[in-house]
């Protein structure tokens, strides 16, 4: 099947009298007669479903699902994206160690590594890994690789084949964060990732509406991120797995969508007043673009960034003209909205750090939605003409 069927259809497998779409179980609790069968059903022996926090039915179509469309053996559902990435990178690296690390992490991601996993005694490297030499360096004697298929909120695209070779033959788990791409457009296992994690919130999900996290890869590290997030009480609510689920169904034409809407509004933006920079991986001069073109060739999702010359008050000024797009600090809904960086995602940067990373007071970031892309560039033009 192409990833296209997949998405409608993975994670499950309806018989005669399946309801078309699962019913929600929100049970937390399943009753048993025989004791037998509930310590097989416990020891994950036979199918079937105990306690709510260790399984539940939606959650496992959800898990199951991301793993059909990501390649993966196993999958797992967490409360949020977060919660996946805690428990998967646990999973993989769960001694202190030293973890290389993308420089242009998502702020919530480095604020973990920094917050939790540097206090517990692994050392972060931060590399950028557009520059694979010093890729190459930080990866001998360390313990886990972190990358992002497309990086937030400059969207540069890293060359996750190469890294992913690299990290091989040194034996390093590679873990890549795939939120802003989905499996649609990208699938890291497939260019040699040990595992990928999603923030569900964004493109799964895709309607602003849930929060949640997903992990997938081999039984093994699943199994281990499963054991953690059941001990830890991380697992997703029967509710928001049903709604990702719900969600993915539409995941394709969402995707092809954003990619078009995206591409077209950054070339828009070019000639826009007022704009310094436009920041996506296929616009054409883009310093990923060859990358970018060869990992992901349908499109590169709904991500892109600009740079505004006047900096806060220019972006205040846009804001307030808007007729379709919103501020709100997330991403990847059918919505157009913006978010910026310097007290959003990179808050907890010094301002030093923001500007190492090409951060500045002028930088908006865009998830452009499925609106109507006319409407959506000239929603764009008309308020930064008045700026
Ligand atoms: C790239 C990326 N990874 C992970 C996360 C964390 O996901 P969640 O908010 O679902 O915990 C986010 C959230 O914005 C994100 O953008």
């Amino acid at each position: 099947m192409k990833p296209s069927s997949r998405a409608v259809h993975a994670g499950r497998r309806l018989t005669a009298r399946s309801p078309l779409a699962p019913d929600l179980s929100p049970a937390a609790v399943h009753v048993y007669t025989d004791l037998d069968d509930y310590d097989a059903v416990a020891r994950g022996e036979r199918p079937g479903y105990y306690y709510g926090r260790n399984s539940n039915s939606n959650r496992e179509m959800l898990e199951k699902a991301v793993a059909e469309l990501e390649g993966a053996e196993a999958g797992l559902a967490a409360a949020s994206g977060m919660a996946a990435l805690h428990a998967v990178m646990l999973a993989l690296a769960p001694r202190p160690t030293t973890i290389v690390a993308t420089r242009e992490l998502y702020g919530g991601t480095m604020a973990l590594l920094r917050q939790d996993f540097e206090p517990a005694g692994y050392e972060i490297h931060f590399v950028d890994l557009a520059d694979l030499d010093a890729v190459r360096h930080a990866l001998d004697g360390a313990g886990l690789i972190l990358a992002e298929t497309i990086t937030n909120p400059l969207c540069a695209v890293p060359d996750i084949e190469a890294i992913a070779a690299m990290a091989r033959e040194r034996g390093v788990p590679f873990l890549v964060d795939n939120t802003f791409a989905s499996p649609i457009l990208c699938r890291p296992l497939d260019l040699g990732a040990t595992s990928v994690m999603h923030s569900g919130t964004k493109y799964i999900g895709g309607h602003s509406d849930l929060v949640a996290g997903v992990v997938v890869g081999d039984a093994k590290v699943v199994g281990a991120a499963r054991a953690r997030s059941v001990r830890t009480g991380t697992t997703l609510s029967p509710f928001d797995a049903w709604l990702a689920l719900r969600g993915l169904r539409t995941l394709d034409v969402r995707m092809r969508r954003h990619s078009e809407n995206s591409l077209a509004l950054a070339r828009a933006m070019r000639t826009m007043p007022g704009v310094a920079r436009v920041h996506h991986p296929l616009l054409e001069g883009s310093p990923s673009f060859s990358v970018a073109t060869r990992l992901m060739p349908q499109g590169a999702g709904g991500m892109m960034a600009f740079d505004l010359e006047g900096g806060r008050p220019a972006v205040q000024s846009m804001m307030s003209r808007f007729r379709i797009a919103t501020f709100a600090a997330s991403l990847g809904g059918v919505e157009t909205t913006i978010s910026y960086p310097e007290i959003t995602s990179h808050r907890s940067l010094t301002p030093q750090e923001r500007a190492e990373l090409g951060v500045t007071a002028g930088t908006v970031r865009v998830s452009v939605g499925i609106e109507d892309a006319d409407d959506i560039i000239d929603d764009f033009a008309q308020a930064l003409a008045a700026s």
